[in-house]
């Protein structure tokens, strides 16, 4: 698929979320709904769990404190946002920053999938215990990040495929510990050398 295409089927889903077209709760409370955005050709994805208080402000995720972090470990491998897909399990802000409970999480899942399948990044990095539990349940973070996992996927009729996947600690959690932002840094420092290994 050429990139244009991508994105106008990128554009088409996001206007779904974006008119609040899912059948859930959150999507008449929240202030604005976050479909996720950056390149339709990423080869990197990002995954984190849900918008907060300034990503439901402005429509757009990752745009608070954790953002600011995220965007410096980007900078670290020299990324930008342009350059990979950035975007949450749920694309609707929970009241008070409580975590989705599963019927949110599986309302909002097709969404992602959907974009998955567009974007064919060669890596999606889940961001904390949540975005990788609904992937791999039961997985322990403190176990396994920084460890590429292989998962099979598919969305509706199509045909299943083989997806990797970078479980890491969420940038929130290195807000105020020193050495969670040492861990984070060093997890995300190993993406080059994956995105090179990947075909
Ligand atoms: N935390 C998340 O998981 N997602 C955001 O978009 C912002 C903070």
């Amino acid at each position: 698929m050429v990139d244009r295409q991508k994105q106008a089927k990128l554009d088409a889903i996001a206007q779904v979320i974006t008119d609040r077209a899912v059948d859930i709760e959150l999507a008449k409370t929240c202030l604005n709904p976050v479909p996720g955005e950056g390149s339709a050709n990423a080869a990197l994805m990002l995954v984190g769990e849900a918008p907060g208080a300034r990503e439901d402000k402005l429509g757009r995720p990752f745009v608070g404190a954790s953002g600011k972090f995220l965007a410096t470990m980007l900078t670290s491998i020299g990324l930008e946002r342009k350059d990979v897909f950035i975007t949450n399990i749920v694309k609707f802000r929970p009241p008070k920053n409580r975590d989705p409970n599963p019927s949110e999480i599986k309302a909002c899942l097709p969404i992602l999938y959907e974009q998955v399948t567009i974007i064919k990044p060669k890596l999606v990095v889940l961001l904390g215990r949540h975005a990788t539990n609904v992937f791999f349940p039961g997985l322990k973070i403190s176990e396994t990040h920084g460890e590429v996992l292989k998962r099979s996927l598919h969305q509706g009729t199509q045909p299943v495929f083989q997806q990797m996947f970078l479980p890491l600690y969420h940038p929130a959690a290195a807000l105020y510990n020193g050495s969670m932002r040492k861990i984070l840094l060093q997890d995300f420092g190993k993406i080059p050398q994956i995105l090179a290994i990947i075909k």
